[in-house]
């Protein structure tokens, strides 16, 4: 059965593939919060061909950045970025997972250089990935983070 669970856009951007749950956290990246005026629908937890679950943003009138890219392949490593005008598919690519991020993660151990509010040190984590779990390492002290979520900036 093919339901489809949300309406088709006209001009935005239409981000699919992301993994199951983490729907709230591509709003956050993106900017839309309480008070936001941008067109935005979503579905959680909906049937996909191809993972068991998974979720979907579609931003009406959005354009999407580099930086909010990178910040988003970091949670939804194999989201779809469809872009969408006048109703047909532009443009549609997956996100690419960055080497490295600046300034982007906060480093959970609070005695690393980058935590120091002294130094004027910008954060920076190698990026790596290992089956389909992505992980960062932080350029300054080696922590490695697996909950990126709840340490991006
Ligand atoms: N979409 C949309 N508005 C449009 C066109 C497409 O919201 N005017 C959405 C679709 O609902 C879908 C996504 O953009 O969630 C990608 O559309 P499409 O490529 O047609 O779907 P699939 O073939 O399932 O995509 P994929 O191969 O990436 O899984
Ligand atoms: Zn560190």
């Amino acid at each position: 059965m093919n339901v489809l669970t949300i309406s088709k856009i006209k001009d935005g951007t239409v981000i699919d593939h992301i993994p199951s749950g983490k729907a709230l956290e591509v709003l956050r990246i993106l900017g839309i919060r309480r008070g936001s005026r941008e067109r935005v629908s979503m579905a959680m937890n909906v049937e996909s061909k191809k993972m068991k679950r998974k979720d979907i943003v579609k931003v009406e009138g959005k354009f999407i950045s580099e930086e909010e890219l990178n910040r988003i392949s970091l949670i939804a490593p194999d989201a779809t970025i469809n872009i969408i005008e006048n109703f047909e598919i532009r443009r549609k690519f997956r996100v690419r997972i960055p080497e490295r991020v600046e300034g982007l993660l906060r480093c959970p151990n609070g005695n690393c250089i980058s935590n120091d509010g002294k130094e004027p040190v910008t954060s920076a984590f190698r990026i790596e990935k290992s089956e389909n779990l992505v992980f960062a390492v932080c350029m300054y002290c080696g922590k490695k983070i697996y909950e990126i979520e709840e340490y991006l900036v």
